[in-house]
């Protein structure tokens, strides 16, 4: 975990773009319609993806999001192929309905779980406060049911698909109290108390689980009975942390008093 002098060193260091050709390849990008997910998007047809599955909560962002990175492949001389799929991660039943579709995909190689908000004010979506539902609950809920999906093109294609999660290095401000303090099972409850949640510091708390979620997943998978012929797991779980970056609404709320 890095102190604040390697993050803030971490943010001079630019890390090297990315050669690999993903011809034949099929991408899916959450909360792809703005920021660094609309970036990660347009990297991937520079980098020759066929099929990148555009996953936006507004239609009308969606199909605009399409048209903008169609003409953005075409301008680029490539022929990635743009598929929308509606999602909202405030609504469990639509994080079902979308994983649902996505086993139409003929095939999955990777995921980029980028979707992500910082709010201010106090609201609940599926009894959760909606940082907590967003960041966390509905974005390991789309982890484990995209889950079976790349297992089955990692058998069927002899790939070792990915899952990003995308963290925020600003876990470590967190309090730890906060998550500790709870009973056992209650902690998720407990942070979506509206009389006690501190607002102020509830980006950081939320990117907290996603970091220890990530390592119990990775540690599931490194157990399942589902690995490869050299006994890996068949699908490499990632928890990436961009630093500080310029997007739509960044840079997400920062105030640690
Ligand atoms: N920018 C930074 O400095 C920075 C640093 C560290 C980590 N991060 C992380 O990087 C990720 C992307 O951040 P960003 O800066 O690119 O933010 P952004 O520009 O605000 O993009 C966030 C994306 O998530 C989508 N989203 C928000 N709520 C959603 C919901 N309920 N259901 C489905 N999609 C939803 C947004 O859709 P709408 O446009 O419809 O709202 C948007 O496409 C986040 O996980 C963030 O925590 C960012």
């Amino acid at each position: 975990m890095p102190g604040n002098i390697q993050f803030l060193t971490g943010q001079l260091r630019t890390p090297p773009m990315p050669t690999d050709d993903l011809t034949g390849r099929t991408i899916l990008v959450t909360g792809a319609n703005s920021g660094l997910g609309l970036d990660a998007a347009k990297l991937l047809i520079k980098l020759n993806c066929s099929t990148i599955v555009i996953a936006c909560r507004d239609v009308s962002k969606g199909k605009a999001t399409e048209d903008l990175l169609r003409a953005f492949s075409s301008q680029n001389g490539k022929k990635s192929t743009i598929i929308p799929f509606e999602l909202e991660m405030t609504s469990f039943a639509s994080v079902v309905s979308f994983t649902t579709r996505c086993k139409d995909l003929p095939r999955l190689d990777a995921v980029i779980l980028n979707a992500g908000i910082a709010e201010v004010e106090f609201k609940l979506a599926e009894g959760y406060e909606k940082t907590i539902t967003v960041n966390v609950i509905s974005t390991f809920l789309l982890a484990t049911l995209l889950l079976p999906i790349l297992r089955a093109s990692a058998r069927k294609y002899s790939i070792t698909p990915n899952i990003a999660i995308v963290g925020s290095a600003v876990h470590f401000w967190t309090d730890p109290k906060q998550l500790t303090k709870p009973a056992s099972g209650q902690i998720l409850k407990a942070v979506s108390d509206r009389q006690s949640a501190d607002m102020k510091g509830r980006y950081f708390l939320s990117k907290l689980p996603v970091m220890l979620l990530v390592k119990y997943l990775g540690s599931v998978l490194e157990k399942s009975a589902q690995q490869d012929s050299s006994g890996k797991p068949l699908v490499v779980l990632n928890n990436v942390a961009p630093g500080f970056c310029v997007s739509s609404k960044s840079p997400p709320q920062i105030n640690r008093n």
